[in-house]
């Protein structure tokens, strides 16, 4: 039997003693699923509730070996190769820093990949993994990384994310302590910040799950759509108007795939630099439907180089979205201090950080900070 280790955080909360706090049944009326949503009784809601009980009732020790025989169940059922961890290893901030160098590391080395960083279709990844949070049913969310398993992983929002979940392997082959959705999110704060974005708050303290905690397909949005839809989607999360258009602004980044989602092109000129340029354009460029045999999308007039998706034209369409793109359009900094904020909730969807992580989000630093502060420490 392999061993993973009890995580700093959770520790923490069994000294201290903390409620076991059950999830709410997974209500399948809630919206028309493409395929079927996990049972209310399933096998993970119940062990959920048997972990919490071993976190508060026996002070971690219990709860140390049931995550240990839940981290070998989801390496079989993945395939991926269980972790062999030190016993009583428990991580320090300095650890996941040194985690989040080798993410930023790997970002830089894309070579001919898209425009040069692996950075954007990594940060999709951690937002694709938290972004299927249900509030009402408490279910999804970057807790339990399930996008390890089939059918979640081949959801049609996710194609191409086997990239970013192939390269995060690479650093969990070094850094095997380190659960999946803590490695993924700590993935999305790095491309961010890397990329020169704003700190994102971000602390560890999530567990892999198993796939019988996968999410429905579905809830992820669809970019055809309209502002009903978004606000369905993203209110399921917990999000309101000004938190979705503030999200959409990572669309600044990257660039959309012919073979992956169908639509094609980059959203602005700097698609590995975060600025608010993404709202910028959208108030700047006319911006007309694209005459091509592939999805509705849009182009800008001038140059035909850029797009805009349905989901990102209508930020400037709907009233309520126009007024929060117009300040970040006009506002950089305000942009950054709420997309920071939103960000670092979006990655903690679903985690149960009030119960079990007592420790304040950490701010990761970035290799930058890091090469100043070691100029600075030689000047002294
Ligand atoms: C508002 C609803 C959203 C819709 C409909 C949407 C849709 C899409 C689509 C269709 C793509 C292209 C995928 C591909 O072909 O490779 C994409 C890419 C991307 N999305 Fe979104 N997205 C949304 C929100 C977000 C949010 C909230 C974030 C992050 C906070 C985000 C980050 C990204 C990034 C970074 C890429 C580029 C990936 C790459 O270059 O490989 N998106 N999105």
């Amino acid at each position: 039997m392999s061993f993973s280790l009890i995580r700093a955080p959770l520790r923490r909360a069994a000294v201290a003693g903390t409620r076991s706090v059950p999830r709410a049944p997974f209500r399948s009326s809630f919206r028309h699923y493409s395929t079927p949503p996990p049972q209310a009784d399933s096998k993970s809601s119940k062990s959920l509730l048997i972990g919490l009980g071993a976190v508060a009732g026996l002070g971690g020790l219990a709860y140390y070996f049931y995550s240990n025989a839940r981290e070998a169940g989801t390496a079989v059922k993945s395939g991926v190769q269980a972790a062999k961890v030190q016993v009583n290893f428990v991580p320090t901030k300095e650890d996941y820093q040194q985690v989040y160098n080798k993410i930023a590391e790997l970002l830089d080395e894309a070579g001919e990949y898209d425009d040069g960083s692996y950075g954007p279709v990594i940060l999709r990844l951690a937002w694709h993994s938290s972004g299927t949070y249900d509030k009402e049913t408490n279910t999804g969310g970057s807790n339990y990384a399930t996008m390890r398993f089939e059918p979640e992983a081949l959801h049609g929002a996710n194609n191409g994310l086997n990239i970013a979940r192939d390269l995060m392997e690479k650093i969990k082959k070094e850094f095997e302590w380190i659960t999946y959705g803590d490695l993924w999110t700590l993935g999305g704060v790095a491309a961010v910040q890397e990329m020169q974005g704003p700190k994102i708050p971000w602390r560890p303290g999530r567990i892999d799950g198993f796939a019988a905690d996968a999410t429905p397909d579905g809830r992820l949005p669809d970019a055809t759509q309209g502002s009903d839809h978004l606000r369905k989607i993203f209110g399921r999360m917990g999000f309101n108007d000004q938190e979705i258009v503030a999200l959409s602004g990572a669309h600044a980044l990257g660039r959309t795939h012919r073979d992956r989602s169908g639509f094609e092109g980059p959203w602005t000129f700097s698609p590995t630099t975060l600025t608010n340029d993404f709202f910028k354009l959208l108030f700047s460029e006319t911006w007309t439907w694209k005459k091509w045999n592939g999805p509705k999308q849009l182009e800008d007039k001038a140059t035909k180089s850029l797009m805009m998706l349905p989901t990102d034209y209508v930020l400037v369409q709907d009233k309520s979205f126009k007024k929060f793109a117009r300040q970040y359009a006009d506002d950089n900094d305000l942009f950054f201090r709420d997309f920071a904020k939103v960000v670092s909730r979006l990655f903690e969807l679903g985690v149960p950080t009030q119960q079990f992580v007592t420790s304040e989000p950490w701010i990761m630093k970035s290799l930058e900070d890091q090469q100043d502060e070691k100029k600075q420490d030689e000047k002294k």
